[in-house]
């Protein structure tokens, strides 16, 4: 038996709720060794990592690692948010009662950590003194060194976080387990893993991957899940899936923050890393602060909404990532950037890397190249020569501080205030480039009614039309209709209002099926016509969706659009919105105790498009 005292003692993590805490797993899981994880440790870490083969290297301070071939994506499936209360279970959230919950979980961990290491790894998210810090504190519980190296990279990591705080028991407790991948059953009928956030008892535990958000229980779980539950139960703030940049306009000196939510592999990552177009670049500059998850509260000084970015690193989309597309996530996944690589293809002799979109072709000469399973590109059998070389979810994870256009205040601990929220997805026609929505509890609607096609990023939905509340349909943690009523209480006591926007980068040609837009850099176009409105310099033309540029206002400097294809990415076809608008009544109509405003904000737009029909 280790001594678990003496083993966090030695590591000079004092907190005893932590420790009865890890005590408590730690002889559940039957785990052999105990080891309390500093961001320090990472060298060491990734020494022991290629030892043993779980990582190879990519070319100077990166690296590559494989995920089992059916552990590549978020399970939606099998995530469940649970409490003791039946009041949470939503539409979308899979609620389940905690107490159903906890043995089952406990059940599937007992003893599946024989022989391994519990890594135990103290972490913050959000930057250090955030007001929000209270709900910010967890402590991971893994038994995969693989997932510790994405933890330190994604979250700030150290028992300095968990030792010092307010209320000593208050910290998010993640239990993450692997299980025997391979005898799981993934996708099948008798699926084995469950990943499942206890939210009222702010526990988290997940069991039967190391992939991702499924194993990272800091990011989506804490950071998203977990949060928007403690947000909701506060009353103190709104946790969402949202990316948030800020754009510098140093001609007049103004300043603006925008925020907001896509699908996961929707362009969120991109869109914050956006370097201005060349013939904008003089004038305007883009700054990251955050990918996809903001945390927003009212300040009370100056009344308005604030957003801080509680992650500490990227875990980018690596298909399509290129010198053209996004510049500044190639140098962001540099050499010497400490940059890890998962599933993407990997050249065993140069321990280069590609994915599908890195270039045009992938590389003529195939030796030593293997595909995302480990397969050798040249062996491939003829039925799978076509197969994409990297898995579409493939990712690289990077830190903040190796992102370019890292905004210089990104861990100022108030956050930066928030001009306009925008909501966005694939959505093949329909949704214009860009609406922008003045009324709060239209925004909100607007929001709640984002559909747009599923990705990759979760297993089995590739492609499927659906409504993603705020791009929060995984990640909700309790009922919509409270999600809702939350949403106006917080923008409703903010006393300067943000803008809405709908965007959309992914309208494509009829025929053909090519985007209408280009997308990337070009966005930027967009976001700067939204913040002119808000300034008064444009007026747009009002549709009975929101307000849309005029083609004169967009500024198109340097760029070849074709007259017709603006036409269609600037155009609202009647037609097909009140189509749409039956299909939101029945989605709406699902969630029980939505608010009267929201119900409003329906019957307004519906009535103003059927007076635009007539
Ligand atoms: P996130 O998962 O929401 O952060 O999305 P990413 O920014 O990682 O993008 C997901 C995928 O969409 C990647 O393959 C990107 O190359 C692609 N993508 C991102 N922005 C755009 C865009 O403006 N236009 C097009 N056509 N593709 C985009
Ligand atoms: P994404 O992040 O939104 O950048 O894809 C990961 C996820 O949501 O699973
Ligand atoms: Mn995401
Ligand atoms: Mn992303």
């Amino acid at each position: 038996m280790i001594d678990v005292d003496v083993v966090l003692h030695e590591a000079g993590l004092e907190n005893s709720h932590v420790q009865d805490f890890v005590r408590h797993w730690a002889a559940l899981t039957g785990a052999e060794r105990i080891e309390v994880i500093n961001a320090s440790d990472d060298p060491r870490l990734l020494r022991e990592a290629l030892d043993a083969g779980e990582l190879l290297p990519a070319g100077e301070g990166r690296y590559y690692s494989r995920s089992y071939v059916k552990d590549t994506a978020r399970s939606e499936e099998r995530t469940v948010v649970a409490t003791s209360d039946p009041a949470d279970a939503g539409v979308y959230n899979n609620w389940r009662p905690a107490a159903e919950m906890r043995p089952l979980l406990e059940e599937r961990m007992r003893g599946a950590s024989a022989g391994k290491t519990m890594y135990v790894v103290p972490y913050l998210m959000a930057p250090p003194g955030s007001p929000l810090e209270a709900y910010a504190a967890g402590v991971e519980l893994t038994d995969c060194r693989t997932v510790v190296l994405h933890m330190i990279r994604m979250a700030r990591v150290g028992v300095e976080h968990i030792n010092d705080l307010a209320d000593p028991a208050s910290f998010v407790r993640g239990v993450h387990v692997t299980g025997d991948l391979e005898t799981l059953g993934q996708g099948t009928p008798d699926d084995q893993r469950y990943f499942v956030t206890v939210a009222d008892e702010r526990t988290i535990l997940h069991y039967g991957s190391s992939y991702g958000g499924n194993a990272l229980l800091g990011k989506i779980a804490h950071g998203l899940r977990q949060a928007s539950y403690d947000g909701w139960r506060s009353g103190q703030f709104l946790a969402e899936q949202f990316m948030l940049l800020g754009i510098t306009d140093r001609e007049t000196g103004g300043t603006y923050h925008i925020c907001g939510g896509f699908p996961s592999a929707s362009g969120k990552t991109n869109l914050a890393m956006m370097l201005a177009p060349d013939a904008l670049g003089d004038r305007y500059h883009v700054e990251f602060y955050g990918d996809d998850i903001a945390w927003l509260r009212v300040d009370p000084e100056d009344g308005r909404i604030y957003a801080i970015n509680p992650e500490f690193g990227v875990f980018g989309v690596a298909k399509d990532t290129n010198e053209a597309t996004n510049p500044t996530a190639v140098d962001a996944i540099g050499p010497d950037t400490g940059t890890i690589f998962t599933n993407v293809a990997y050249n065993e002799n140069t321990g280069d890397v590609w994915w599908e979109g890195k270039t045009p072709e992938p590389p003529a000469d195939t030796t030593g190249w293997r595909d995302w399973t480990g397969q050798l590109i040249s062996e491939r059998p003829a039925d799978g020569k076509d197969a994409p070389w990297a898995h579409p979810n493939s990712r690289f994870t990077t830190t903040l501080a190796k992102v370019p256009n890292i905004a210089p205040d990104f861990d100022k601990a108030q956050g930066v205030p928030i001009d306009a929220i925008i909501f966005g997805g694939r959505t093949r026609d329909r949704e214009p480039l860009i609406r922008a929505v003045t009324d709060v509890a239209e925004g909100v609607y607007d929001g709640l009614t984002l559909g747009a096609e599923a990705t990759f990023a979760a297993e089995g939905v590739e492609g499927q039309l659906r409504y993603d509340p705020m791009s929060m349909r995984p990640f909700l943690s309790y009922a919509e209709g409270a999600y809702a009523a939350h949403w106006l209480a917080i923008i409703g006591a903010a006393t300067s209002k943000p803008l809405f926007a709908h965007v959309n980068w992914f309208q494509r040609d009829a025929e053909d099926g090519r985007f209408l837009w280009p997308g990337y850099r070009d966005n930027l176009r967009a976001l700067l016509w939204l913040m002119k409105l808000k300034n008064g310099e444009v007026t747009g033309i009002r549709t009975p969706v929101g307000i849309v540029p005029t083609r004169e206002e967009l500024d198109l400097a340097g760029m070849d659009v074709r007259p017709e294809d603006l036409d269609r990415l600037l155009g609202i076809d009647v037609a097909r919105w009140r189509q749409e608008m039956e299909h939101r009544e029945e989605h709406l109509a699902q969630f029980g105790g939505l608010p009267e405003a929201i119900w409003e904000a329906h019957r307004r737009v519906a009535a103003a498009l059927d007076a635009a029909q007539s």
